[in-house]
């Protein structure tokens, strides 16, 4: 999670380090030391219906047909009962919006969820925001959150809750073909009982769950290489809060450089800067929607937000308790995890931009004073920039490179890169009034177009490259690798990947 303040220089190193193709066929790992497993040593997902690629290269998938890579099975083949667990434990049902168990669940990750390497920073999620990200809605049948999906191990004699593994209902797309898919996550092993092959179980039973609602496929991200993944993107920062993040470790104070100035080179300005740029309403819904679902078609994956009724879940309703005070609560409302934006055109009323991050702070657990880093991720966002001709009509007329010529393709980009310049630069703005510590991105979807790039509409510096690395995988879909964007952000060019995971 740690950074340095010079991204260039960090840059230079991941190249040298990172070999992206053994990334990808899983030979090493990134992101976490502790993990150097071959594929062979991987003795549960050796088992599993992932693409094992071993003996062969990434570039061999690519001529492969993607699809399921087990047989296609019905529901009544798929086994009735629970999986066995090691006696004096037992299955459990959460109901995440029962708060007694929200508030389980909530204890267990605070206390064991994700930490760095280092073991200075620990995942802490909200009970808001477990609620918000376990409840979803999917096309045709509303609501798509099936409570089996929340899967709780207990100790039998005391009712402890200690381990818990997550699934939601979600819509993939990847490249030409849409299935859906459940999306896991928040498996997490309390830490006295790990190293005891707990997670196999866990996964297996939540698959088992997800296969018994006919869902045959699965979406899922690790800080570690498994067999096998498909992209990986690599994490930037911004700094917001300059002295508390030198004080606790995340960032170091290049040498020759003071507090003082640093804290000039990375100030924000007061307000945002596009005319339009205003908060998401429900009105909105829509509009963002189509906007959405036209710019993420362009991704080889994505979720594809089939409904407008997702799109107001995933913008919305995380929006927190209405009826905040004013000043800094303008910014921040009781309760909220996700912020969203938009771009009006002041004389059209069209939306032309939208975007947005989420609130996922982290205990700090070595320092005397600071008890958490207030992180926000940034999460989608879409700009009809891309569509619009360069010269002359109004209609977009073009999706994709295909269909417009190279120059007019260039053109598009160029405008794009610059439009996400100031649509990142005045999302910082609204993250440092929300008081937010940190602005943190990957290198997935068009982020790379302008994580480097701040400089000219904040008059500070970019975004810096961090150490951490988020890997992507599918379960029972075999799938050529996709670019999760690690050839860096000089290129100025977008990602194949297209989905933002929690
Ligand atoms: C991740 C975690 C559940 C693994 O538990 P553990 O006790 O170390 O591992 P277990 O002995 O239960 O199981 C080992 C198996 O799980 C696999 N595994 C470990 N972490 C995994 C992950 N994040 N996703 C999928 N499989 C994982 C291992 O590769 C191994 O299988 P293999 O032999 O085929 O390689 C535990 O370390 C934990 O709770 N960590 C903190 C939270 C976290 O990192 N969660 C994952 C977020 S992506």
């Amino acid at each position: 999670m740690c950074f340095t303040a010079d991204p260039t220089a960090d840059i230079q190193k991941a190249l040298k380090a990172v070999d992206l193709m053994k990334i990808l066929d899983g030979q090493v790992a990134i992101g976490n030391k502790s993990n150097s497993k071959t594929i062979g040593e991987h003795k549960f997902w050796k088992t599993q219906p992932v693409p094992q690629t071993l003996s062969g290269s990434s570039f061999a998938m690519m001529a492969m047909e993607e699809g399921p890579i087990d047989p296609i099975k019905t529901v009544e083949e798929v086994r009735q009962e629970p999986l066995p667990l090691p006696s004096g434990f037992e299955w459990s049902l959460i109901d995440i919006k029962n708060d007694v168990q929200c508030e389980e669940v909530y204890s267990l990750l605070s206390e064991n969820y994700v930490e760095d390497d280092d073991a200075m920073f620990r995942f802490r999620y909200s009970k808001e925001f477990l609620l918000w990200s376990a409840l979803t809605f999917r096309s045709l049948t509303a609501p798509g959150y099936h409570p089996d999906w929340h899967i709780g191990v207990r100790v039998q004699k005391t009712g402890k809750l200690v381990a818990f593994i997550s699934g939601i209902l979600v819509d993939i797309r990847v490249r030409s073909k849409t299935f859906p898919s459940a999306e896991i996550n928040f498996l997490c092993v309390h830490k006295k009982l790990r190293a005891k092959r707990l997670t196999p179980v866990l996964i297996k039973e939540v698959t088992r769950r997800v296969n018994l609602r006919g869902v045959w496929q699965a979406i899922y991200t690790a800080g570690i290489v498994l067999p096998t993944p498909i992209g990986t993107s690599r994490y930037y920062h911004r700094n917001l809060n300059p002295p508390k993040l030198v004080d606790i470790g995340f960032s170091s104070l290049p040498r020759s450089m003071t507090i003082a100035r640093l804290v000039k080179q990375l100030a924000v300005p007061t307000a945002p800067s596009l005319p339009g740029f205003r908060e998401m309403e429900k009105k909105d819904v829509p509009q963002v929607a189509a906007l959405l679902r036209r710019y993420l078609a362009r991704f080889e994956i994505t979720q594809t937000f089939e409904t407008d009724q997702e799109v107001e879940h995933w913008f919305l309703s995380g929006r927190g308790k209405e009826g905040g005070e004013e000043g800094s609560a303008k910014w921040r409302r009781e309760g909220q995890v996700v912020w969203a934006y938009v771009v009006e055109d002041p004389t059209t009323h069209v939306i032309t931009d939208m975007i947005s991050f989420y609130s996922l702070p982290s205990s700090i657990m070595k320092h005397p004073t600071h008890r958490i880093l207030n992180a926000a991720y940034l999460y989608y966002y879409a700009s009809d920039s891309i569509f619009r001709p360069s010269s002359g009509g109004s209609e977009a007329v073009a999706e994709s490179s295909a269909s417009v010529g190279i120059v007019e393709e260039r053109k598009r980009r160029e405008r794009l890169g610059a439009r996400l310049v100031q649509l990142s630069g005045d999302l910082m703005v609204v993250a440092k009034n929300a008081g937010f510590d940190v602005l943190n991105a990957l290198t997935l979807l068009d982020n790379n177009m302008f994580l480097s790039e701040q400089k000219a509409s904040c008059q500070s510096l970019p975004f810096g490259a961090g150490d951490g690395f988020l890997v992507n995988y599918l379960y029972n879909w075999q799938c050529a690798p996709i670019d999760g964007g690690l050839k860096g952000t000089s290129m100025k060019q977008g990602a194949g990947i297209g989905v933002v995971m929690l």
